[in-house]
């Protein structure tokens, strides 16, 4: 795998793929890889012929009072991960390659749509800052395909959206939800749930399978379900930020009739902030 470090190098490299005729897949990640990582990676890996991934702790989609700066650093260890699923190329570069002139007045990528809902309400800004450095990435690698994780539901949408609206001449691909054996999903802010915690936080996962279970056998009182969604979370000692049935398209509140529902949901631990959602067909 060549590791990139500036923009000028690994363009020349992508430029003599693309000249090849060469299918490039592109995984952008913040570090700290497991195994969801590397299984989008593997996913792009099987359809196309050049593997990108990315590793930026992107600090423009972080609130001032978030873990920017606790946010977990393990370079050597994911790249030696990437290298075991064959990666190609990795790029991984400063802060001062991705925002050259400072963030304040770097130019912004704005979807209205989806972003002030969910995640979105709690955490202003941060849907402008994954779309803003997704973009600049996607302008950096110039993928065929991009692969991206249903974990973060919302984020998947948005970017989908802004790829619609914006034509941007890539194929966006939808990586599943990797799990722990007791359902919770995994995620680098793992790391910050503690022991005494850690076999509570799987309470989100369970509530958004009662919920979708509920809804398959017919319930329709949304409003009613998530309450008592939240407080099955509460009982066990988190607070919860949001437990929402969508609309799996829009993310506007489910309808009765919807047949392609989403819930989700979002919770806070002593140390982290921890996202999940599950998607249902009724028939
Ligand atoms: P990060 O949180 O590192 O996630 C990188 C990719 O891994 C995302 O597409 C995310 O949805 C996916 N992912 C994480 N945990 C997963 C799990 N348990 N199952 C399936 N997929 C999972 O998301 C970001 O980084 C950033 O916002 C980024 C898109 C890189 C922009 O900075």
């Amino acid at each position: 795998m060549q590791v990139f470090h500036h923009i000028s190098s690994l363009r020349a490299e992508l430029a003599k793929a693309r000249r090849e005729g060469k299918r490039i897949g592109f995984v952008p990640t913040m570090g700290n890889l497991h195994n969801a990582h590397l299984a989008l990676v593997q996913q792009a890996r099987r359809s196309c012929d050049v593997v990108v991934a990315s590793i930026f702790v992107n600090r423009l989609q972080f609130g001032l009072n978030e873990d920017w700066d606790k946010y977990p650093r393990t370079l050597a260890a994911d790249a030696a991960k990437l290298e075991g699923v064959n990666c190609d190329f990795l790029f991984c570069p400063e802060e001062t390659e991705m925002y050259p002139n400072g963030m304040d007045e770097q130019t912004r990528v704005i979807v209205p749509a989806m972003t002030d809902v969910l995640c979105g309400a709690s955490r202003p800004g941060h849907f402008e800052g994954v779309t803003t450095v997704v973009t600049k990435l996607f302008n950096i690698v110039q993928p065929d395909e991009a692969v991206f994780g249903i974990k973060d539901f919302q984020q998947l949408a948005v970017i989908r959206r802004m790829v619609e609206d914006l034509c941007m001449p890539v194929q966006i691909s939808a990586g599943e939800i990797y799990r722990e054996d007791d359902g919770l999903a995994l995620s680098s802010r793992n790391g910050f749930i503690t022991e005494d915690e850690r076999p509570r936080v799987s309470q989100l996962n369970h509530t958004l399978n009662w919920v979708g279970e509920q809804i398959k056998r017919g319930r329709r009182d949304f409003l009613a379900l998530q309450d008592e969604g939240r407080t099955q979370i509460e009982e066990v000692g988190f607070k919860v930020d949001y437990l929402e049935i969508c609309n799996s398209r829009t993310l506007k509140p489910a309808a009765d009739d919807d047949r392609e529902m989403t819930v989700l949901g979002a919770m806070y631990t002593e140390g982290a902030r921890l996202i999940d959602n599950i998607s249902l067909e009724i028939d």
